[in-house]
Formats: C-alpha cells, structure tokens, sequence
C-alpha cells in the first residue's frame, strides 16, 4: 500500500479528502479557507433547505433499520418512488441508496451471460463496475464514437442473444452529451436495448427536468433510465425508473437494492419535497445554461482548450496532473474552489481543472473567476 501511495504522490495523483463546509450556495470553506465555490453538483441550489433538520426531528429514527425487502420500506419511501415515477412520467421508480449503487445494480442485474454489453470509454466509474460484474461480454468504444459502436455492432451483435449499449448522458467530467438520437438508430437498427444515466442531467435538461432523454424527445425508445438524487435534486439516493416490469425485476434480482440497507425515512421525506420545485424551475435551467455558455466563451475568448455548449460541467484542459494540481492549488490562494481532475478519474492525458456552475452563482463570480484564472496561468513556472 505504501508503495503505491507513494507512486501516486510522486504522479500528482495523491487524494485527500479535504475537510469542507458549505456556508452557502455558492460559497466554502476549504480547510477553514472562505472561497467562492465552484466544485458543487448542487447545480440549482436546492438542497439549501432547513428541512432536513425539521423532518429529521419529528421522526423517531435516524436510520431505516434494514434492507428494503425486510422491513426498510415505509410508507415514505414508497411515496418517494411514486413521486418519481410521476416526476418522470414512467409507470413505475425503484430507489436506492446511491447513484452508484443504482447504476452497478441496473446493469449487473440486466446484461448477462451470453448478452453484448457495450460501454462509452468516459462512463462513470458505477457504469464501469456495472459492466465488470455483468456476466455478458462488455466492449467498451471510444468517447461518443458512433462509427465505433456501428462497426462493433455489425462484426458481433449476431454473436450475442441481447445487446445492451449503456451510457452516461451528460458526462461527468467532459461536461459533453451523449449523441442519443444516433444511439437510438443503432439500438433500432441491431435490436439493441439502451441504458442510460441521467446523473447530471436531470433537473438541467428537458422542458420538465426529466433529462437529456427529454430533451432529445427519446422517453418511448429507451427503456432504462437511471437518476441520481445526488445532484440538482439535491439529496443523496439513486434511482431507476420505466416500465412495472422493469421495476418488479430490479427489485428481485439487483443485489445493490436486496442487500443494502435503504436510506433513512427523513431523507425520503426531504427528497419529495426537492422534488417539487424541481419541476417548476425551468426558468432555471435556461438561465444556469445560458450562464455555461457565456463562461465557455469567455475562457475560449481567453485562449484556455474548453469546449462549446451548455451544461454546467465546464472542463478546461490542462496539459499534466502537475499543472492541473498547480492551477486549482492558485486559485484556491485566489478565493476560488475548482478542483482539479486527474487520472484515474479521467484518461491519463485529460486532466482538467473542473468548474461547476450553479444558479447561484452571480455574475460579478463568475466575471473575477474568469479573471483568476487568468491570473494564476500566468504565474506557472
Ligand atoms: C454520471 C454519474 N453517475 C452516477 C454517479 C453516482 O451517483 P451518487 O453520487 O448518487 O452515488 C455519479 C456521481 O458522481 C455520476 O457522476
């Protein structure tokens, strides 16, 4: 162990978790330092509610007391998946304890042995180790390569009884979307079933917040859907939402969901409520992408490699884990908090200084962010 943490001190790829506390929407304290911060997924600002601790108070147990399938399934968490559900507009949710537990549990329970299972190299780390506890044969293709995935399709779909092509849809780091309306026509074309994430995007995309899947008017053709309750909702907690049948066999056979205990009830119970604003803000949405696209201009107009659109993931590329390190280090001296990302999060030649932006966030903040980074690129050795 030793050994390898040093190989990574030596590499810049050493973590710590730093102690941090929010003390509001858009500000942190890092190790006891105040900056403004640009590290959240709390892209809308929701989970700045006191009703955690109300709800908390007026309940007489902290914790849920067991799995779902024994006796950790109350009335709250039922409602929570019915919210869902109609959040969504699908027939039926199932939750569980994280996004990474949902997606791990999804995809190991759907793809199997004698199935194809194809994986975008950028997926999230739980589509990942979905995808190794599958008993099917995983391939994984290049970024967003849709030629890849049509030739992977023509030389072996006929080899597999089901095919499966599981990805993110906005991608966690790159901040890019997934090109469904193509996936889609593959997935029509080779009878192939498509599973998606939509960790970041709900809440961002789509007229009601739905996700990408919304937004690209794809909610008939894809018939696994995953959230997280993590980010713009604002809570902790994953999910997957479609058909009954889906919900029913997730509920059997994904061993993340059988055998881990489901979260607190209060926390169900603050969920709901994030639930119900999140429908009526798509004032929001437009503006926080509007807020991406200025920033993304702005840095390019600065001569910084960051690409074009309008999520609120902005990657800005940095040329080794050192200089990313380097950066977020500068900027933190600055009052900012854009932590930088490095392998193995992402390929050994993408590390990234990371800017989340939130509808917090005021123009003067992003303007003097701008600014520093400016500054701070100038003072590398
Ligand atoms: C794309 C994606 N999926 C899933 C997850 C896991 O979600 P959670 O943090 O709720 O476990 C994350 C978390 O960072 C993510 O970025």
């Amino acid at each position: 162990m030793n050994q390898e943490l040093q190989q990574r001190r030596l590499q810049s790829l050493f973590r710590v978790a730093k102690v941090t506390k929010r003390t509001s929407p858009t500000l942190i304290e890092v190790d006891g330092r105040p900056l403004i911060n640009f590290g959240t997924n709390d892209y809308l600002g929701i989970s700045w509610t006191s009703a955690g601790d109300s709800i908390s108070a007026n309940l007489p147990t902290t914790g849920s007391g067991a799995a779902p399938l024994l006796s950790g399934y109350s009335d709250h968490h039922a409602a929570l998946e019915s919210a869902l559900a109609r959040f969504e507009g699908s027939e039926a949710a199932i939750v569980f304890s994280t996004g990474y537990a949902a997606n791990v549990g999804t995809i190991s329970a759907i793809a199997q042995e004698g199935d194809l299972l194809l994986s975008d190299s950028l997926n999230h780390a739980s589509l990942i180790d979905g995808c190794r506890l599958s008993k099917a044969t995983s391939v994984v293709y290049p970024h967003s390569d849709m030629q890849a995935v049509h030739q992977i399709l023509s030389q072996q779909r006929s080899l597999f009884k089901r095919c499966y092509l599981a990805t993110d849809t906005l991608f966690s780091m790159n901040g890019d979307l997934a090109k469904l309306p193509e996936i889609v026509v593959l997935a029509e074309t080779f009878d192939m079933n498509v599973i998606v994430d939509e960790a970041h995007a709900t809440g961002i995309y789509g007229k009601n917040g739905r996700g990408w899947v919304e937004e690209c008017e794809l909610e008939k053709q894809i018939a696994v859907r995953i959230g997280t309750l993590s980010k713009a909702i604002g809570s902790v907690g994953g999910f997957v939402h479609g058909s009954q049948v889906l919900v029913d066999y997730l509920r059997n056979f994904a061993r993340t969901y059988v055998y881990s205990t489901s979260m607190p009830e209060w926390v169900a119970i603050a969920t709901m409520s994030n639930l119900a604003r999140l429908s009526s803000m798509h004032r929001e949405r437009i503006d926080l992408r509007s807020k991406s696209r200025d920033l993304r201009n702005r840095l390019q107009l600065a001569g910084y490699q960051v690409p074009s659109g309008d999520s609120p993931i902005i990657p800005i590329t940095m040329e080794s884990p050192e200089i990313a390190v380097d950066h977020s280090y500068r900027l933190g001296e600055l009052g900012f908090y854009v932590p930088a990302i490095r392998p193995p999060t992402v390929p050994a030649d993408q590390s990234m200084l990371r800017v989340s932006l939130s509808i917090d966030h005021t123009e003067e903040q992003i303007q003097s962010l701008t600014h520093s980074i400016r500054k701070s690129k100038s003072r590398w050795p």
